[in-house]
Order: structure tokens, then C-alpha cells, then sequence
């Protein structure tokens, strides 16, 4: 049985998914990121973003956070001198600042994570967006629809659509502004 799928089973709504990102989700989340200086990944599971980043953005600075104990050391062991905190991602978020450009590059499973969790993250994901310029957040999610409800000085954007993906997945933008 996979990494993943166990944690599936012990915690399913903050895990979310049965397998790991396709390498085509993992690439459509980078290419939506753009060229920023600065990523942030919330909710790195078992690393199939988190290796697309590295790959592809050698140059950007990159914080990963992950909640579970187990998968936030198999990222340390899998990708070494990673900065790897494990934490919720509101915790992390809300002390960092950049200069920007930078991306939050996030699997958070919103739809199936406990409302209040939803809420202190979705909030501090605003916060974050208001502080950093030229900032934005890319999501990947596998209903048709926005990822989360944000508020109103906030724009969603579909970037992508990935078949090969179990299940097919949708890659989104938010940014504030039109
Ligand atoms: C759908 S899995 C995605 C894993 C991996 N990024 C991928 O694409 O295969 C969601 C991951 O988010 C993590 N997670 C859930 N809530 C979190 C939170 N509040 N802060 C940080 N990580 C969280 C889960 O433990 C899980 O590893």
C-alpha cells in the first residue's frame, strides 16, 4: 500500500487524495507558479511537487510545510537540506515576509479539511496575499469548481486542466485584483 493511501486511511480529511500528484500535475502547478524568487508549498505529502519545484526553479527560495510527523521527515530524508517545517500551513504563513514575487504552491485538500482548519488557513492565505506584492496562490483541486470561496478583493483563475492525473485535476490562480 502507498505512503499516501495509509495516511488516507488514518486521516482522511486532512490527507485528501488516495495517490501522489501525476509528474503532469506536479509540472502544471510549476509552469502556473511563473518566474517568482520565492515558494512556499503547503502540503508537500510524499513529494511529487516538491521535486517539479526543485527541478524547476533552482533559483527560488523554498519553504515546504507538511502537518504529518511521519511524511515531513520522509521529505527531509528524500530531499536533503530542504527546509521542511512541520506545521499547519497557517502557522508557517503567517510569519513569513517577502519581498516578492512569490507563489504559495498548495495541495491542501480544502474541500475535505475540518471547517475550522479551512477557515485559519483560507484567512491566513489572505493575509499573505495582502502582505506579499506581486504574490499569488496556485491550487490544484478535482471538482469543477473554485477550490475555496475567497473574499471579495480576490480573483480566481483556471489555468489548467490535467488528465493524467488520478483523478483528473484543475489547476487554479488567486490573485488579488480584476
Ligand atoms: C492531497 S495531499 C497532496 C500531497 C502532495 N502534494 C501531492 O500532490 O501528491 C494533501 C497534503 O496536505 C497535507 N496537509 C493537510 N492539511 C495541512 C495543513 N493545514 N498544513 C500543512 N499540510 C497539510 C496532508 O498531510 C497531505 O500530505
Amino acid at each position: 500500500m502507498t505512503t499516501l493511501l495509509l495516511h488516507l486511511l488514518r486521516t482522511p480529511g486532512l490527507t485528501g487524495a488516495f495517490a501522489p500528484s501525476s509528474r503532469y500535475l506536479a509540472s502544471a502547478m510549476v509552469r502556473a507558479a511563473g518566474e517568482v524568487s520565492h515558494v512556499v508549498e503547503l502540503g508537500a505529502g510524499t513529494g511529487p511537487v516538491t521535486k517539479a519545484l526543485r527541478g524547476r526553479l533552482p533559483k527560488a527560495s523554498l519553504v515546504v510545510v507538511e502537518i504529518q510527523p511521519r511524511l515531513a521527515q520522509r521529505l527531509r530524508t528524500d530531499f536533503g537540506g530542504l527546509d521542511v517545517r512541520q506545521s499547519s500551513a497557517h502557522e508557517v504563513l503567517d510569519d513569513l515576509v517577502f519581498p516578492g514575487p512569490a507563489a504559495l504552491v498548495s495541495s491542501l485538500p480544502f474541500r475535505s479539511l475540518p471547517q475550522e482548519l479551512r477557515e485559519v488557513t483560507v484567512a491566513s492565505i489572505e493575509r499573505f496575499l495582502r502582505r506579499v506584492p506581486d504574490s499569488k496562490l496556485v491550487q490544484f483541486t478535482y471538482l469543477p469548481r473554485v477550490p475555496f470561496e475567497a473574499s471579495a478583493e480576490f480573483r480566481w483563475q483556471r489555468t489548467d486542466w490535467v488528465w493524467r492525473n488520478a483523478p483528473p485535476a484543475g489547476v487554479w490562480i488567486l490573485q488579488r485584483g480584476s
